[in-house]
């Protein structure tokens, strides 16, 4: 059993939570990568509401994949197409699927903060499926299912987050989780990108990527948010690119068994060139399997099930 009741944010989850969620993922990956029947009864008569309030194409595909893969009963909703167009409070939209007697709301909102209300006004479980700024804490599970994975392990290695702290929820939930499961996390960004307290991250902050690319295990890109940008947050792509880029000049200075990640969507040819994110290295393809695994184990979990209770 984890440790919380909603999966809102990463920096409530425990060493022993992400184990739990990172193990339990790995046997789904295993039926995943089935190739006959990927299905099995575990979440068999359970309701899951996926509601989705911002534009998704990861996160939503592979939410709706583990739903079905576990056999539970589904229900997609969008802003657009709900009655909150017609001016119906949040609030009153989640009261009355609630009165449905569901059993899981899976929210993604364009306003932090948003999944915590959700839980305010319903007795179904809460998983936040990235709420403005602020978390996204079912990426953060993906994402270090993938690097221990490729390592084995998370003690110990040194992960570099690169790119739009500022606007990031992704670094917002991974460098808790990072520091929380023994990683030494490096913040990389410029001025403009960096966040106010890295020690609340438990990092360190730089805006040098050269001086450490060659010592890390992990480069971890984030996606420039130009959607999320007040004014001129930098000069151009082309700038920004040559600064903070990851080239395949900078990809030749990583360590051999180095890996590079990036949660997608890519704006490639700014933040990663479009030969770095094909290369070798990339687990960028890695990461979107993962995160069928993984978020099929938090439901899971969340659910009541336990990670020795998973069989066809
Ligand atoms: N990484 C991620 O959250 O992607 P989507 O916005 O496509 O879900």
């Amino acid at each position: 059993m984890l440790s919380v009741r909603h999966l809102i944010d990463t920096t409530s989850l425990t060493a022993d939570d992400i184990t739990q969620i990172l193990d339990t993922a790995q046997s789904f990956a295993e039926i995943n990568a089935r190739k006959g029947i990927k299905k099995v009864p575990a979440l068999r008569g359970r309701t899951i509401v996926n509601l989705f309030l911002e534009p998704s194409t990861r996160t939503r595909s592979s939410f709706e994949l583990a739903e079905k893969r576990l056999s539970a009963d589904t229900l997609n909703m969008g802003g657009s197409t709900s009655s909150v167009v017609k001016g119906e409070s949040l609030a009153d939209t989640i009261q009355t699927i609630d009165a449905m007697n569901v059993d899981m709301f899976v929210v993604r909102a364009r306003f932090a903060g948003t999944p915590q209300k959700v839980t305010e006004n319903t007795d179904a479980i809460v998983i936040n499926a990235g709420d403005g700024k602020h978390q996204h804490p079912t990426q953060a599970m993906l994402d270090l299912f993938t690097i221990r994975e490729h390592f084995g392990h998370l003690d110990g290695l040194k992960v570099a987050i690169v790119g739009d702290l500022a606007h990031s929820r992704v670094c917002g939930s991974l460098a808790p989780a990072l520091k929380t499961m023994g990683a030494e996390v490096t913040l990389v960004a410029p001025p403009t990108f960096q966040v106010g307290d890295p020690s609340w991250y438990g990092c360190s902050q730089t805006n040098h990527l050269d001086d450490m690319i060659e010592d890390m295990d992990v480069v971890y890109m984030l996606r420039v948010q130009l959607e999320r940008m007040e004014g001129a947050a930098i000069p151009s792509r082309r700038e920004y690119n040559r600064l903070y880029g990851l080239s395949l000049e900078r990809e030749a200075r990583m360590k051999p068994d180095a890996i590079i990640c990036h949660p997608g969507p890519m704006n490639r040819g700014m933040e990663i060139d479009a030969e770095v994110a094909d290369c070798a290295r990339s687990r960028i393809l890695d990461q979107v399997t993962a995160g069928v695994a993984t978020r099929m184990a938090e439901m899971y979990l969340l659910l009541g099930g336990e990670h020795n209770g998973i069989s066809d």
